[in-house]
């Protein structure tokens, strides 16, 4: 068992109206642009609710995808990393990031190219960090990411995928041993030890939920999920991001928290 981290902070990205061009796997429509600010402000209240104070980063119409600000920097509690995102629509997204998070973070590391990485690909417990190879972080990306990693005394391994988009798609780790995974994570033999929290493929989006000091936020109109981790005693936030997931991005997309 792992020590229960606690969050203090957020930082989120407006929304920009070029979103409705972001990349998208979903065949779900172009999301509303007027509708997703709402989910957005409401999701902010969400993160407010836990506890966090939350920085909000103005809109980047240059990047449809900037709103999923988790993908360009993994902030952990010893040092800050700026990824290199794969998605080449992505990957100038980082410049604005990098002082934002020198007000908050003393160390910033940053990947190089040839390596790829987004931190949609990396799932923390604890001080371990686990590394999805997707279509967006390569071997070299999450290479660099390891020696970062330890260098800073924390642990990371490599977790192969190929039927999502990012780790995090189908899997969550909420705190206590439990791990909410769906498809492919499901009998992965790298995650025996943890308590499996099964997602119905009909509910798969409801995998990517995220633990927020004891609140675990998941996304609304997944009801067997919610039955599923209410079961394990966290308090439950469910927030409407019905238009972000028309762009394949999910809650854990939508900030960066530590
Ligand atoms: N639309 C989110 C992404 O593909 O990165």
């Amino acid at each position: 068992m792992t020590n229960i981290p606690r969050f203090t902070r957020a930082i989120v990205r407006t929304p920009s109206q070029s979103m409705v061009d972001g990349l998208t796997s979903a065949a779900l429509g172009k999301p509303d642009y007027e509708n997703a600010l709402k989910q957005h402000a409401e999701y902010i209240k969400a993160l407010k609710t836990c506890a966090l104070e939350v920085t909000v980063l103005p809109a980047d119409e240059l990047y449809p995808d900037s709103t999923f600000v988790e993908d360009v920097a993994l902030l952990t509690p010893h040092c800050a990393i700026i990824t290199n995102p794969g998605a080449p629509s992505r990957n100038g997204e980082t410049d604005n990031i990098i002082p934002i998070v020198r007000e908050f973070y003393e160390m910033v590391e940053c990947i190089q190219s040839p390596g790829t990485v987004e931190a949609g690909d990396i799932m923390m417990v604890g001080s371990h960090y686990y590394i999805g190879l997707s279509e967006r972080t390569n071997q070299n990306g999450a290479d660099q990411m390891i020696s970062i990693l330890e260098k800073y005394g924390m642990s990371a391994s490599i977790i192969h995928l190929s039927e999502v988009l990012h780790l995090k798609t189908g899997l969550s780790y909420l705190e206590n041993n439990y791990l909410l995974a769906c498809g492919e994570f499901l009998h992965k033999p790298e995650f025996h030890q943890y308590q499996i929290l099964e997602v119905d493929n009909d509910e798969a989006y409801a995998a990517n939920s995220i633990w927020i000091n004891d609140t675990v936020l998941i996304p609304a109109g997944f009801p067997e999920t919610r039955n599923l981790i209410k079961a394990t005693g966290c308090e439950i936030c469910e927030v409407d991001v019905s238009e972000f997931q028309k762009l394949d991005g999910g809650l854990s997309c939508l900030s960066l928290r530590f």
